[in-house]
């Protein structure tokens, strides 16, 4: 068995005040189908770089097989039988292979990057989040063929996908690291139930400290007493004033001194018990988001659309009212034009002639005069520079917006930084932080729980589901589409 081992492992970037790998001692078997997971930032693709030796570390990281990154920037050199078989064995078309890269859907380029990754011969697979892009099916495809390999490393936020297709799970936690021989839903409901019952024991050590501090209380009382009877003349009686010999007072001094001793060890063990729970647990946070309302109870109707791309028509036939206050979820395989038409209805002259060529659309188009849009689209490299001179440029509330980023986790130092230096669900999380700074008519949202962990999933969710905006979205992540959606609208 081939086996990584990781001995005292330390690792923190340059210039940020946290650790995000502490003296982390495991061995990880090279044949295991492994997920790595945790929450946005926590260090998942930074170790990823560790394994690969790009990053000056302490501790010694020993046994690591040539290793290739999904994604990668260039195709591997491979075989092309081989790319090819591996393409047939996820159910995708192999001629993709002949088509140039930026001529393909991103599903279809997963598929492609993920055939080239494991057509190279004694490799070893680091996987960084492949669902994105992917639509249902395409999901199911690429996660039944994960689950037909072996001996590799996978990163995603898509707790049934990795169910799917891994039999370990290495978690960054909040304190540390922890590495079980279950699938991560296994892990994520023994990590429930530990966090319950740590919560359940510190309210139970709460109350006990309580009583105990009431005590402590009482005592010092006592002894100050006892201090002011020395002078006799404050004993509140005779009797008391008689009582007070020189001998009541050493005895008493003495029994309420170990007492209180006795008392201050107690209260100190069960703080030392307090403080070693709920290490783990993670913060709920509650964003917030403020629509505005458009006096066009319809803002978009759309009556037999066409939607065309430097002329070729991507769509057609689309017949699509979005009332006020609705959230519609559009779906449809990969590649069917969602994005585009999304484009489209932004009205942004920059995005409708993205990248040198044009959307258009012809029928019967209505868009309220005036309508507020906030965009969240799925590429995150259209952010560049510092935060703070982002939310600047989009005429964002910088106090909303990093109380929001704050929420999420986000340093102070952090928004002074440059998004370079940020892992890719924060950068995500950037994009959608300006859209809740807007109040908006209508939120057109882009796949926006891409790269987004499970639990800013949830909080994205019950945001959107109480709040009474307008929506049209395109989402692959189920649970979102069934809880949030008034409406589903189905393309092609
Ligand atoms: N070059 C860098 N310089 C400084 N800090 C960085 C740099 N790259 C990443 N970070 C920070 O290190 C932390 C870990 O980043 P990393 O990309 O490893 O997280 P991740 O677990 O992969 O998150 P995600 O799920 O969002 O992809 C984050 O807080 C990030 O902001
Ligand atoms: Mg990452």
């Amino acid at each position: 068995m081939p086996m990584i081992n990781i001995k005292d492992l330390s690792f923190g970037y340059d210039g940020s005040d946290k650790m995000l790998f502490d003296d982390i001692t495991i061995s990880l078997d090279t044949t295991w189908k492994l997920a790595l997971a945790g929450r946005n930032g926590r260090g998942k693709t930074t170790f990823f770089k560790l394994l690969r030796g790009e990053l000056d570390h302490s501790g010694t990281i020993t046994g690591v097989p040539p290793t290739v990154l999904f994604p990668m920037d260039e195709l591997p050199d491979c075989e092309e039988w081989k790319v090819r078989k591996e393409l047939n064995l996820m159910g995708a078309d192999p001629d993709i292979m002949w088509r140039p890269m930026d001529t393909l859907s991103g599903g279809e380029r997963t598929k492609l990057m993920l055939a080239y990754l494991f057509a190279g011969d004694g490799i070893y697979p680091l996987i960084d989040e492949p669902t994105n892009h992917l639509d249902r099916q395409g999901r199911e495809a690429v996660a039944s063929y994960l689950a037909s390999k072996e001996g590799f490393i996978l990163i995603s936020h898509d707790r049934a996908f990795l169910d799917r297709c891994t039999d370990h799970t290495l978690v960054i936690t909040k304190s540390g690291v922890e590495l079980v021989g279950t699938t991560f839903s296994t892990w994520w409901e023994n990590n429930e139930q530990r966090q319950e019952s740590e919560l359940a024991r510190n309210n139970q050590l709460k109350k006990e400290m309580g009583s105990i501090e009431a005590a402590m209380k009482k005592n010092a009382q006592w002894s100050s007493k006892a201090e002011s009877y020395k002078n006799r003349a404050n004993a509140p009686s005779k009797v008391a004033q008689n009582h007070w010999t020189r001998a009541y007072e050493g005895s008493k001094a003495k029994k309420l001194m170990s007492l209180s001793k006795n008392l201050e060890q107690r209260n100190e063990k069960k703080l030392e018990e307090k403080q070693s729970l709920l290490k783990d647990l993670e913060r709920e946070q509650t964003l917030k988001i403020f629509g505005s309302t458009h006096h066009d109870k319809t803002p978009i109707m759309l009556k037999d659309v066409t939607v065309l791309r430097d002329g070729e028509v991507v769509a057609s036939g689309i017949n699509l009212t979005v009332g006020q206050g609705q959230k519609i979820s559009l779906q449809g395989t990969n590649g069917c034009g969602k994005s585009t038409l999304i484009k489209f209805l932004t009205g942004d002259e920059a995005l409708m002639n993205e990248g040198g060529s044009s959307i258009t659309a012809t029928g019967d188009i209505h868009i309220a005069k005036g309508l507020k849009i906030s965009y969240v689209g799925q590429d995150t490299s259209v952010l560049k520079g510092c935060l703070y001179d982002i939310a600047d440029d989009r005429g964002c509330d910088k106090t909303q917006f990093s109380t929001i980023l704050v929420k999420m986790g986000f340093t102070k130092e952090m928004l002074y930084r440059d998004v370079d230096a940020l892992s890719l669900g924060q950068k995500k999380f950037v994009m959608l932080a300006l859209s809740l700074c807007e109040r908006a008519d209508i939120y057109l949202w882009d796949e926006p729980l891409n790269y987004i962990d499970v639990y800013m999933r949830k909080e994205i969710e019950r945001l959107v589901k109480s709040s009474d905006v307008t929506m049209l979205f395109v989402e692959h992540d189920k649970a979102f589409v069934e809880n949030v959606a008034d409406e589903c609208f189905e393309f092609g």
